[in-house]
C-alpha cells in the first residue's frame, strides 16, 4: 500500500486542476463588486463565450452543473407545458426528474442505457407532439460514456418552434459543442470537468429565441434559479456588480485563468490532444485485457467506460486503484451497469501520455486475490 501517495483524480469531474491554474485559488480574496472586479468577470463571461461558441448571453451562477440546468429548465418552461426529454443514462434522467419538479408535462424520450438517442427518435417525438415547447438533453452522457447527437437534432427542434436545451456539464471544453450553429438555446454546464478548473461555477448561455420564453414565463419558479433575475442585474448593476448574489470570486478568476489557457493552446489542439489520449488509453486496455465498453467508433475523448475482468465486480479494481494505486477512477452508474464497467476520465488539459500509462500499468498489475 501506498496510502501517503496523493491521490491522483482520474474520474469524469472533478478533475485535476493544471499547477499555476490551481495557483490562482491562493491569491488573496477580491470583493465581488467594483469596477476593476468587473472587468474580470466580463473577460471571463467573453472567454466563455468563445468557448461555447456564441453570441447570445452567458452567466456565471454560483452553484453546480445542476444549478445551471434547473436554471434552464425552470425560467424558461412554463408549469404544466410540455417538455421532450431524451433519457438513456443517469444524467438524462435526471433532467426528466428537475422538469417534473417544475410542474411541467415531461414525455421520456427513452433509449437504453449506453446508446445514443438517434435523431429520428426525436423527430417523431416532435411530430406526435407538436405542443412541445422544449427539447432537454444531456449531450456527454458522462455515466455511459456516450454523445448524443444533438447537432443534427437543434435543427428539427428549430424547424419544431420548441426550445433546445441541453446539459454540457461533461462535454464543454472537451468535445465540439458550437451552440449557435446548432441551435441550441439554453446550455448549462460545471467548471469542474473540461474546462479544467475547481467546483463551484456554471456557465450557462442564452439565446435570443430563450428570452422570449423567458420573460413570458409569469409561473412561479423561485428567485436566484430565475435566468429574468440573472438578465435584470446583468443589465441594472452592469460595471459595478452583474448578478444578483455574491460571486465566488476565487473560482471566477481560477476559471478565468483556465479559459486563457485553453483558448491559448486553441479548442481544436486541445480536442485534438484529448482524442489522441483516449485512442492510446483504448489500445493499451485492449492490450491488458480489459477492453473498452464502447466500441472506438463511438469514442468520447475525455472519458472510457471500461469492461471490468470477467467475474469480478467493477467496484473492485476502482477499490484497489484507489487504495493500492492511488488512482481515482469511476465505478459505473445505474443498476445495469455499476458491476460491469468502470470509467476513466481523461477530460482534465493536466492528463499526459505518461498518466494514461500510469493508469494502464496500475490496472494491468490488478488482480483479483489483491486484497488477501
Ligand atoms: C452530464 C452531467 N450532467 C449533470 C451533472 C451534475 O453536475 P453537478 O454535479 O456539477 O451538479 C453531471 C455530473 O457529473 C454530469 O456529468
Amino acid at each position: 500500500m501506498i496510502a501517503d501517495k496523493p491521490l491522483k483524480l482520474m474520474i469524469p469531474g472533478p478533475v485535476e486542476v493544471e499547477e499555476d491554474v490551481l495557483a490562482v485559488m491562493a491569491n488573496p480574496v477580491m470583493p465581488h463588486y467594483g469596477v476593476a472586479w468587473t472587468k474580470l468577470f466580463n473577460e471571463t463571461i467573453e472567454l466563455l463565450k468563445s468557448v461555447f461558441n456564441t453570441e447570445g448571453d452567458v452567466f456565471l451562477m454560483v452553484g453546480s452543473g445542476t444549478a445551471g440546468i434547473d436554471a434552464c429548465i425552470g425560467s424558461s418552461v412554463r408549469r404544466g407545458e410540455k417538455i421532450l426529454v431524451g433519457v438513456n443514462g443517469y444524467f438524462g434522467d435526471r433532467l426528466a426528474i428537475i422538469a417534473e419538479g417544475y410542474g411541467l408535462q415531461v414525455v421520456r424520450l427513452e433509449r437504453e442505457w449506453g446508446t445514443p438517442i438517434p435523431a429520428a427518435t426525436v423527430k417523431q417525438a416532435l411530430h406526435e407532439h407538436p405542443d412541445a415547447k422544449a427539447v432537454a438533453m444531456v449531450h456527454l452522457e458522462t455515466s455511459t460514456a456516450i454523445v448524443n447527437p444533438i447537432e443534427v437534432i437543434g435543427p428539427l427542434v428549430k424547424e419544431a418552434g420548441a426550445l433546445f436545451i441541453i446539459d454540457s456539464v461533461s462535454s464543454l471544453g472537451g468535445i465540439p459543442l458550437k451552440v449557435d450553429a446548432w441551435g441550441i438555446d439554453l446550455c448549462a454546464s460545471a467548471t469542474q470537468k473540461c474546462l479544467g478548473a475547481p467546483p463551484g461555477l456554471t456557465p450557462v448561455s442564452v439565446s435570443s429565441t430563450a428570452w422570449e420564453a423567458i420573460l413570458a414565463n409569469d409561473t412561479p419558479h423561485g428567485w436566484y434559479l430565475d435566468l429574468k433575475v440573472w438578465r435584470q442585474y446583468a443589465i441594472d448593476w452592469a460595471d459595478w456588480e452583474p448578478y444578483p448574489t455574491t460571486t465566488a470570486t476565487s473560482n471566477v478568476l481560477t476559471l478565468r485563468a483556465s479559459l486563457k489557457r485553453l483558448l491559448e493552446e486553441g479548442l481544436e489542439v486541445r480536442l485534438n490532444r484529448y482524442r489522441d489520449l483516449a485512442l492510446q488509453l483504448r489500445q493499451g486496455l485492449r492490450e491488458i485485457g480489459m477492453p473498452p465498453y464502447t466500441p472506438d467508433e463511438d469514442l468520447v475523448p475525455v472519458l472510457t467506460p471500461v469492461c471490468a475482468p470477467e467475474g469480478v465486480p467493477a467496484g473492485e479494481v476502482v477499490e484497489y486503484m484507489e487504495q493500492v494505486q492511488r488512482i481515482k477512477i469511476a465505478p459505473g452508474l445505474g443498476e445495469a451497469l455499476q458491476d460491469k464497467i468502470f470509467r476513466i476520465g481523461h477530460m482534465s488539459p493536466a492528463v499526459t501520455s505518461e498518466d494514461i500509462e500510469d493508469v494502464l500499468r496500475a490496472l494491468a498489475s490488478f488482480t483479483p486475490s489483491w486484497r488477501d
